[in-house]
């Protein structure tokens, strides 16, 4: 039907080259123009499928057009209540008369009851004692045809006045139609043949090509969604803090190790044998191999003797030092680890190790290089992978990430830190921080760092922070002089807040959704 129409107008375009009322058109398998409200909108459809294709162009004119209520394609099918009346009824002298109760059982109550009066007014029956007969011998039931006449062409040739009574008489309504007028387009031709939408091999053989007709580019469409990877939301936020790093000068620590030793995971960092920290129910340890190798000797016997009996002013634990302990293999519990390890090595120099080294020396022979202890400055951050033996909540799971940054300098204060940590929050878009004294094995002193949370509207902690202990420094072979701050916070918590994640679950494991990685935008600090 839709094909026949497009090649019903192609094909009127072809021999009249224009159509200047499309109620004029005769549809296919149809007696009768197609005058009616639900052709016109199956030409339009026909229109606007040509139209894409530029082969018509075409003006819509506004109509106002009537449709048959119930009662009038009753009408028109069975005639007039009038004329009803009057079919039901004998000619005059031609048998009995109807009586009215007679008449309401042949043809209805309502039939009879508004039939008899117009009738009547028509002169078409009359009394005859107490029953009705015909008078008229033919009728002409104009009612019947005007309601046939606007079921067809949705209105009357007659007028508007026909128009209203019909429409008083609750017999039609009122509706808005359109017609149009149709002239050729652009791309006009009699063949409703698909435009091509591929240039193919064979076209190109056949020579097919050059008569072809291809469909216009749509430059207006929307593509489909590309199916590309996506970063999840941790590795968004860790990549904006890694820019805030790399743009405050810091460089990044190798942290590739998950498995540590306790000497570097606790040891180094003066964290106690006896610490609740290195429990089972707090470290996850490997069973296979069950220990590490031995840590470089001289260092190890510092670290055990500062442990065990102190030094460099400090009393030490006093404790008895466990070897067996030192060697146990663990997936780290924090990054402090790595960042023992990169303080081990920069402290190399000092130790007087003959280590390789880019930093500017200072020459040879002058006043300098006789105080050059061999200490550079640094500034150093990570992000990665922590583990502990936490029970798994809403908010907690046994792996989660940590951001730490070191700063190793000449006369180091704790104002240097809080400065550090104002800018470097500030860069993440919060501006009020607070800190709060705290206490850690390695730091002295230590701060917990708040913030107040522009999403949240509250004070959040986020992290820990301090002063490395000389206890740990010194045995590694710093200058007294030479302080180092650090910091750490998580990466799950404020990517949570970032993203309006409420659990955990939903951000990490099998849980997490795929959709809402891919719709998650990167993070703007
Ligand atoms: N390692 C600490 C933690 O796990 C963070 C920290 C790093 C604290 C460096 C002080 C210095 O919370």
């Amino acid at each position: 039907m839709a094909e026949a129409l497009q090649q019903l107008i192609l094909d009127t375009l072809d021999a009249h080259s224009t159509i200047s009322d499309t109620r004029s058109l005769v549809i296919p398998g149809q007696s009768e123009p197609a005058a009616s409200q639900d052709a016109q909108i199956a030409i339009l459809g026909a229109l606007n499928s040509l139209l894409s294709r530029d082969m018509v162009k075409f003006e819509t004119h506004e109509i106002v057009s009537h449709v048959l209520t119930p009662e009038g394609s009753q009408i028109a099918v069975e005639g007039s209540h009038e004329a009803r009346v009057w079919s039901a009824l004998p000619a005059k002298g031609q048998g009995a008369p109807v009586t009215p109760a007679q008449l309401m059982k042949q043809v209805g109550d309502e039939t009879a009851k508004v039939g008899q009066g117009r009738a009547f007014k028509n002169k078409w029956i009359g009394k005859e004692g107490d029953g009705l007969v015909k008078l008229a011998s033919t009728i002409k039931d104009s009612t019947q045809i005007d309601l046939l006449e606007i079921q067809s062409s949705g209105t009357l040739k007659s007028g508007e006045k026909d128009l209203a009574d019909l429409r008083k008489r609750k017999l039609i309504l009122q509706r808005k139609g359109q017609w149009f007028t149709v002239q050729k387009g652009t791309e006009f031709s009699t063949s409703t043949a698909k435009p091509e939408t591929d240039l193919t091999v064979e076209m190109l053989t056949s020579g097919a090509w050059k008569t072809s007709t291809f469909k216009k580019y749509n430059f207006e469409a929307e593509g489909a969604p590309t199916e590309g990877g996506s970063l999840h939301q941790l590795l968004k936020v860790r990549e904006e803090m890694r820019n805030i790093f790399l743009e405050m000068g810091f460089a990044e620590m190798p942290t590739a190790s998950y498995i540590e030793s306790g000497f570097w995971c606790f040891d180094a960092l003066f964290v106690p044998q006896q610490h609740p920290a290195r429990d089972l129910q707090d470290t996850f340890y490997i069973s296979d191999p069950p220990h590490s190798l031995d840590p470089e000797p001289e260092y190890y016997k510092r670290v055990s003797t500062v442990h065990e009996h102190g030094g460099y002013g400090s009393t030490g634990y006093r404790a008895p030092w466990s070897h067996e302990e030192t060697t146990k293999l663990l997936l780290r519990t924090h990054t402090t680890a790595s960042s023992a390890h990169m303080l081990y090595k920069l402290a190399a120099k000092c130790r007087g190790e003959d280590v390789e080294d880019d930093r500017q020396d200072s020459a040879g022979g002058d006043e300098k290089a006789k105080h050059d202890d061999g200490f550079r400055p640094a500034k150093l951050f990570s992000i990665d992978r922590v583990f502990r033996n936490e029970t798994m909540d809403a908010t907690h799971l046994a792996e989660f990430h940590q951001v730490e940054g070191v700063v190793a300098d000449r006369g180091l204060t704790l104002a240097d830190l809080i400065g550090f940590m104002k800018v470097f929050f500030a860069k993440m878009g919060i501006k009020q921080v607070r800190f709060k004294p705290a206490y850690n094995p390695y730091t002295e002193p230590s701060l917990e760092i708040y913030a107040f949370h522009p999403i949240l509207k509250k004070w959040v902690e986020m992290g820990n922070s301090g002063m490395f202990r000389p206890e740990m420094l010194e045995p590694m072979g710093f200058p007294k002089d030479v302080r180092v701050h650090g910091w750490g916070i998580g990466l799950e918590r404020p990517t949570m807040i970032r993203y309006e994640i409420t659990n955990i679950r939903t951000l990490v494991g099998h849980k997490t959704s795929i959709e809402g990685i891919e719709n998650s935008p990167a993070p703007m600090f």
